[in-house]
Protein backbone atom coordinates (compact mmCIF):
# COMPACT_ATOMS: atom_id res chain seq x y z
CA UNK A 1 0.00 0.00 0.00
CA UNK A 2 2.79 2.20 0.96
CA UNK A 3 4.68 1.68 -2.38
CA UNK A 4 1.69 2.11 -4.25
CA UNK A 5 0.79 5.23 -2.88
CA UNK A 6 4.67 6.68 -3.06
CA UNK A 7 4.21 5.76 -6.40
CA UNK A 8 1.39 8.07 -6.89
CA UNK A 9 2.82 11.01 -5.16
CA UNK A 10 0.24 10.66 -2.38
CA UNK A 11 0.14 10.21 1.20
CA UNK A 12 -2.27 8.27 3.25
CA UNK A 13 -3.29 10.38 6.79
CA UNK A 14 -2.14 7.66 8.51
CA UNK A 15 1.07 7.76 7.02
CA UNK A 16 1.25 11.78 7.07
CA UNK A 17 0.60 11.63 11.12
CA UNK A 18 2.90 8.89 11.79
CA UNK A 19 5.74 11.44 9.49
CA UNK A 20 4.36 14.37 11.83
CA UNK A 21 5.06 12.25 15.19
CA UNK A 22 8.62 11.36 13.72
CA UNK A 23 9.72 14.44 13.03
CA UNK A 24 7.99 16.08 16.36
CA UNK A 25 10.21 13.42 18.49
CA UNK A 26 13.60 13.55 16.83
CA UNK A 27 13.48 17.59 16.84
CA UNK A 28 12.93 17.50 20.50
CA UNK A 29 15.85 15.10 20.28
CA UNK A 30 17.83 17.10 18.41
CA UNK A 31 17.25 20.40 20.25
CA UNK A 32 18.47 18.70 23.37
CA UNK A 33 21.53 17.51 21.77
CA UNK A 34 22.35 20.90 20.95
CA UNK A 35 21.75 22.09 24.47
CA UNK A 36 23.63 19.89 25.96
CA UNK A 37 26.69 21.64 24.72
CA UNK A 38 25.60 24.93 26.33
CA UNK A 39 25.33 23.28 29.34
CA UNK A 40 28.81 21.58 29.43
CA UNK A 41 29.97 24.86 28.88
CA UNK A 42 28.42 26.48 31.25
CA UNK A 43 29.69 23.61 33.98
CA UNK A 44 33.00 24.15 32.49
CA UNK A 45 32.76 27.77 33.45
CA UNK A 46 31.43 26.86 37.20
CA UNK A 47 34.18 24.45 37.48
CA UNK A 48 37.02 26.50 36.49
CA UNK A 49 35.72 29.52 38.67
CA UNK A 50 35.62 26.79 41.89
CA UNK A 51 38.88 25.65 41.24
CA UNK A 52 40.64 28.76 41.08
CA UNK A 53 38.87 29.98 44.30
CA UNK A 54 39.86 26.46 46.25
CA UNK A 55 43.33 26.46 44.86
CA UNK A 56 44.07 30.37 45.83
CA UNK A 57 46.51 30.72 48.45
CA UNK A 58 45.23 31.77 52.03
CA UNK A 59 47.07 35.43 51.72
CA UNK A 60 47.03 36.13 55.90
CA UNK A 61 48.84 32.67 57.48
CA UNK A 62 51.75 32.85 54.43
CA UNK A 63 52.59 36.78 54.53
CA UNK A 64 51.93 36.77 58.52
CA UNK A 65 54.24 33.66 59.28
CA UNK A 66 56.66 36.10 56.92
CA UNK A 67 60.24 36.43 59.11
CA UNK A 68 60.15 40.21 57.95
CA UNK A 69 57.47 40.99 60.08
CA UNK A 70 59.05 40.46 63.40
CA UNK A 71 59.60 44.38 63.45
CA UNK A 72 55.88 44.94 62.94
CA UNK A 73 54.95 48.32 63.53
CA UNK A 74 51.47 47.36 64.42
CA UNK A 75 51.05 49.52 67.41
CA UNK A 76 51.72 52.70 65.62
CA UNK A 77 49.23 54.42 64.39
CA UNK A 78 48.83 55.47 61.12
CA UNK A 79 49.75 59.53 60.77
CA UNK A 80 50.67 59.45 57.53
CA UNK A 81 50.21 57.43 53.90
CA UNK A 82 52.19 58.57 51.28
CA UNK A 83 51.81 56.88 47.47
CA UNK A 84 54.95 57.34 45.23
CA UNK A 85 54.72 56.76 41.77
CA UNK A 86 52.83 54.02 41.68
CA UNK A 87 51.94 51.84 39.01
CA UNK A 88 49.46 49.18 38.03
CA UNK A 89 47.99 47.08 35.95
CA UNK A 90 45.54 44.01 36.18
CA UNK A 91 47.36 40.90 34.80
CA UNK A 92 47.75 40.92 30.58
CA UNK A 93 46.00 44.21 30.37
CA UNK A 94 47.79 47.44 29.59
CA UNK A 95 48.99 49.73 32.55
CA UNK A 96 45.92 51.17 34.39
CA UNK A 97 47.32 53.74 37.00
CA UNK A 98 50.07 55.24 36.07
CA UNK A 99 52.62 57.02 38.39
CA UNK A 100 50.28 57.50 40.92
CA UNK A 101 51.64 59.90 43.73
CA UNK A 102 49.30 61.56 46.56
CA UNK A 103 49.58 61.93 50.04
CA UNK A 104 47.10 62.11 53.14
CA UNK A 105 47.44 62.74 56.94
CA UNK A 106 45.63 62.07 59.79
CA UNK A 107 42.86 64.34 60.62
CA UNK A 108 42.19 64.83 56.71
CA UNK A 109 40.01 63.71 54.22
CA UNK A 110 41.49 63.86 50.60
CA UNK A 111 38.59 63.29 47.36
CA UNK A 112 39.85 60.51 44.46
CA UNK A 113 37.49 62.27 41.48
CA UNK A 114 37.74 60.90 38.04
CA UNK A 115 35.66 59.64 35.24
CA UNK A 116 34.02 56.03 34.93
CA UNK A 117 36.77 53.62 34.75
CA UNK A 118 39.37 55.03 35.47
CA UNK A 119 40.52 53.09 38.33
CA UNK A 120 39.80 54.88 41.36
CA UNK A 121 38.17 51.53 43.05
CA UNK A 122 41.32 49.71 41.96
CA UNK A 123 43.26 51.98 43.75
CA UNK A 124 41.06 51.24 46.85
CA UNK A 125 41.75 47.80 46.29
CA UNK A 126 45.65 48.42 46.10
CA UNK A 127 45.49 50.17 49.28
CA UNK A 128 43.68 46.91 51.13
CA UNK A 129 46.19 44.86 49.56
CA UNK A 130 43.95 42.92 47.27
CA UNK A 131 46.10 43.59 44.96
CA UNK A 132 49.62 44.17 44.16
CA UNK A 133 51.25 46.96 42.09
CA UNK A 134 53.77 46.74 39.59
CA UNK A 135 56.25 49.42 40.62
CA UNK A 136 56.22 52.18 43.31
CA UNK A 137 56.33 52.49 46.80
CA UNK A 138 53.78 52.82 49.68
CA UNK A 139 54.43 54.39 53.07
CA UNK A 140 53.12 54.10 55.69
CA UNK A 141 54.75 57.15 58.55
CA UNK A 142 57.23 57.69 55.94
CA UNK A 143 57.96 53.66 56.09
CA UNK A 144 57.58 50.89 53.59
CA UNK A 145 54.11 49.16 53.99
CA UNK A 146 55.87 45.99 53.79
CA UNK A 147 56.80 46.64 57.23
CA UNK A 148 53.58 46.38 58.57
CA UNK A 149 51.53 43.20 58.17
CA UNK A 150 49.33 42.35 56.08
CA UNK A 151 46.52 41.34 59.16
CA UNK A 152 47.54 44.35 61.19
CA UNK A 153 47.32 46.21 58.06
CA UNK A 154 43.89 44.73 57.70
CA UNK A 155 42.45 46.22 61.19
CA UNK A 156 43.57 49.58 60.82
CA UNK A 157 41.76 49.87 57.45
CA UNK A 158 37.93 49.19 56.36
CA UNK A 159 36.20 50.27 53.46
CA UNK A 160 32.79 50.87 52.68
CA UNK A 161 32.33 49.52 48.49
CA UNK A 162 31.13 50.55 45.67
CA UNK A 163 28.33 47.57 45.73
CA UNK A 164 27.19 47.43 49.92
CA UNK A 165 27.42 44.23 50.62
CA UNK A 166 24.86 43.38 54.07
CA UNK A 167 24.43 39.90 55.46
CA UNK A 168 21.19 37.85 56.05
CA UNK A 169 20.82 38.94 59.76
CA UNK A 170 19.58 41.36 62.25
CA UNK A 171 20.28 45.26 61.27
CA UNK A 172 22.69 44.62 64.68
CA UNK A 173 24.20 42.30 63.85
CA UNK A 174 25.20 43.64 60.08
CA UNK A 175 26.68 46.84 61.86
CA UNK A 176 29.07 44.49 64.29
CA UNK A 177 29.45 41.24 62.75
CA UNK A 178 29.49 39.05 65.98
CA UNK A 179 28.08 35.97 66.65
CA UNK A 180 26.99 37.28 69.90
CA UNK A 181 26.39 40.99 69.77
CA UNK A 182 26.81 42.85 72.84
CA UNK A 183 23.33 45.10 71.82
CA UNK A 184 24.30 47.35 74.45
CA UNK A 185 27.54 48.44 73.20
CA UNK A 186 26.04 48.61 69.60
CA UNK A 187 23.57 50.73 70.21
CA UNK A 188 25.69 53.30 72.39
CA UNK A 189 27.80 53.08 69.37
CA UNK A 190 24.81 54.42 66.78
CA UNK A 191 24.06 56.65 69.46
CA UNK A 192 27.41 58.80 69.74
CA UNK A 193 28.00 58.25 66.03
CA UNK A 194 24.00 59.46 65.00
CA UNK A 195 23.07 56.48 63.11
CA UNK A 196 20.38 56.06 66.40
CA UNK A 197 17.29 58.20 64.78
CA UNK A 198 17.56 56.51 61.72
CA UNK A 199 18.06 52.99 63.04
CA UNK A 200 14.67 53.76 64.93
CA UNK A 201 12.95 54.26 61.61
CA UNK A 202 12.77 50.76 60.87
CA UNK A 203 9.79 48.85 61.70
CA UNK A 204 11.69 46.16 64.14
CA UNK A 205 14.31 49.09 64.90
CA UNK A 206 17.99 47.32 65.87
CA UNK A 207 16.49 44.00 65.32
CA UNK A 208 15.02 44.62 61.82
CA UNK A 209 16.02 41.50 59.23
CA UNK A 210 17.62 42.07 56.29
CA UNK A 211 16.84 39.60 53.72
CA UNK A 212 18.99 37.61 51.40
CA UNK A 213 20.11 40.52 49.28
CA UNK A 214 19.23 43.23 51.40
CA UNK A 215 15.92 43.67 48.89
CA UNK A 216 14.10 44.99 52.01
CA UNK A 217 16.25 47.69 52.32
CA UNK A 218 16.81 50.37 49.93
CA UNK A 219 20.69 51.74 48.89
CA UNK A 220 20.91 54.44 51.00
CA UNK A 221 19.71 52.60 53.74
CA UNK A 222 21.95 49.58 53.24
CA UNK A 223 25.05 52.38 52.57
CA UNK A 224 24.00 53.83 55.92
CA UNK A 225 24.30 50.62 57.92
CA UNK A 226 27.86 49.68 55.88
CA UNK A 227 29.00 53.09 57.03
CA UNK A 228 28.26 52.24 60.92
CA UNK A 229 29.74 48.64 60.44
CA UNK A 230 33.00 50.69 59.15
CA UNK A 231 33.38 52.85 61.92
CA UNK A 232 31.99 50.12 64.39
CA UNK A 233 35.77 48.61 64.01
CA UNK A 234 37.16 52.31 64.57
CA UNK A 235 39.34 52.31 61.67
CA UNK A 236 42.75 54.16 61.08
CA UNK A 237 42.36 54.29 57.48
CA UNK A 238 38.79 54.59 56.00
CA UNK A 239 37.93 53.96 52.33
CA UNK A 240 34.99 55.10 51.00
CA UNK A 241 33.56 54.63 47.68
CA UNK A 242 30.56 56.26 46.37
CA UNK A 243 29.84 55.51 49.69
CA UNK A 244 26.62 58.40 49.68
CA UNK A 245 25.62 57.75 45.85
CA UNK A 246 22.76 56.07 46.65
CA UNK A 247 21.41 58.25 49.91
CA UNK A 248 18.96 61.32 49.81
CA UNK A 249 20.17 64.75 50.35
CA UNK A 250 19.15 64.32 54.61
CA UNK A 251 21.35 61.40 54.92
CA UNK A 252 24.35 62.45 52.49
CA UNK A 253 24.15 65.78 54.61
CA UNK A 254 24.56 64.03 57.94
CA UNK A 255 27.03 61.87 56.77
CA UNK A 256 29.10 64.82 55.51
CA UNK A 257 28.57 66.16 58.94
CA UNK A 258 29.97 62.55 60.76
CA UNK A 259 33.24 62.97 58.75
CA UNK A 260 33.68 66.52 59.14
CA UNK A 261 33.51 65.51 63.49
CA UNK A 262 35.40 62.17 62.80
CA UNK A 263 38.27 62.53 61.16
CA UNK A 264 40.67 64.37 63.59
CA UNK A 265 40.82 59.91 64.49
CA UNK A 266 41.48 58.87 61.61
CA UNK A 267 42.47 59.16 57.84
CA UNK A 268 40.15 58.64 55.25
CA UNK A 269 40.13 58.49 51.47
CA UNK A 270 36.71 59.71 49.71
CA UNK A 271 35.85 58.38 45.84
CA UNK A 272 33.02 60.74 44.68
CA UNK A 273 32.09 62.01 41.14
CA UNK A 274 29.90 64.38 43.08
CA UNK A 275 31.82 67.49 43.02
CA UNK A 276 29.30 68.76 45.49
CA UNK A 277 30.60 66.43 47.80
CA UNK A 278 34.51 67.02 47.01
CA UNK A 279 34.36 70.82 48.02
CA UNK A 280 33.67 69.40 51.56
CA UNK A 281 37.03 67.78 51.67
CA UNK A 282 40.61 69.16 52.19
CA UNK A 283 41.95 67.93 49.13
CA UNK A 284 41.08 66.84 45.83
CA UNK A 285 43.09 64.44 43.49
CA UNK A 286 41.70 63.76 40.09
CA UNK A 287 42.67 61.09 38.13
CA UNK A 288 42.62 61.22 34.29
CA UNK A 289 45.11 59.70 31.45
CA UNK A 290 45.54 56.93 34.11
CA UNK A 291 47.52 59.80 36.17
CA UNK A 292 46.99 62.16 38.85
CA UNK A 293 46.67 65.32 36.71
CA UNK A 294 45.12 67.57 39.27
CA UNK A 295 45.62 68.19 42.74
CA UNK A 296 44.15 71.27 44.97
CA UNK A 297 41.19 72.45 47.04
CA UNK A 298 37.66 72.54 45.08
CA UNK A 299 38.10 75.93 44.96
CA UNK A 300 41.64 76.49 43.21
CA UNK A 301 40.66 73.34 41.30
CA UNK A 302 38.05 75.48 39.77
CA UNK A 303 40.37 78.35 38.96
CA UNK A 304 42.88 76.42 37.48
CA UNK A 305 41.04 74.41 34.57
CA UNK A 306 38.37 74.99 32.46
CA UNK A 307 37.18 71.18 32.44
CA UNK A 308 37.22 71.43 36.34
CA UNK A 309 35.53 74.85 36.19
CA UNK A 310 32.71 72.80 34.30
CA UNK A 311 32.30 69.62 35.72
CA UNK A 312 32.82 71.41 39.42
CA UNK A 313 30.29 74.37 38.97
CA UNK A 314 27.93 72.24 36.87
CA UNK A 315 27.05 70.12 39.98
CA UNK A 316 27.54 72.64 42.35
CA UNK A 317 24.77 74.81 40.31
CA UNK A 318 22.32 72.12 40.25
CA UNK A 319 22.23 71.20 44.23
CA UNK A 320 21.60 74.97 44.53
N1 LIG B 1 39.46 42.29 38.43
C1 LIG B 1 39.62 42.95 37.31
N2 LIG B 1 40.26 42.38 36.26
C2 LIG B 1 40.46 43.05 35.11
N3 LIG B 1 40.05 44.31 34.88
C3 LIG B 1 39.39 44.93 35.88
C4 LIG B 1 39.15 44.29 37.14
N4 LIG B 1 38.49 45.16 37.94
C5 LIG B 1 38.33 46.28 37.22
N5 LIG B 1 38.87 46.15 35.99
C6 LIG B 1 38.91 47.18 34.95
O1 LIG B 1 39.72 48.26 35.43
C7 LIG B 1 39.17 49.51 35.03
C8 LIG B 1 38.99 50.40 36.25
O2 LIG B 1 37.96 49.86 37.06
P1 LIG B 1 37.53 50.58 38.41
O3 LIG B 1 36.40 49.80 38.98
O4 LIG B 1 38.72 50.76 39.28
O5 LIG B 1 37.04 52.00 37.88
P2 LIG B 1 36.37 53.19 38.67
O6 LIG B 1 37.18 54.42 38.43
O7 LIG B 1 36.13 52.80 40.08
O8 LIG B 1 34.98 53.34 37.90
P3 LIG B 1 33.56 53.79 38.45
O9 LIG B 1 33.62 55.27 38.63
O10 LIG B 1 32.63 53.37 37.38
O11 LIG B 1 33.32 53.06 39.74
C9 LIG B 1 37.88 49.20 34.29
O12 LIG B 1 38.13 49.29 32.92
C10 LIG B 1 37.54 47.78 34.68
O13 LIG B 1 36.92 47.11 33.64
MG1 LIG C 1 34.46 52.42 41.19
Amino acid sequence: MVCVSRFKHQIMLGQMMAIITLIGSLGTSVVNIAMANIQFQEAKIAFDRMYEFASAKPETESQNKSKKFRTDNSSTSLNQLRVENLNFRFPGKSLLLKNINFNVKKGEIITLFGEIGCGKSTLLSILQRFHSFESGKIKINNENWDNTSLYQWREKVTSVSQHVQLFNGTILENICLEENPDAEKVIQFCQEYGFHSFIMEFQQEYATIVNENSTNLSGGQRQLIALARALYSYPQLLLLDEATAAMGRRTEHFVIELLQRIKTDMTIIFVTHRPQLARYTDRIYVIEDKTVSAVGAHEKLIQINQFYKDAFLELVDNQA
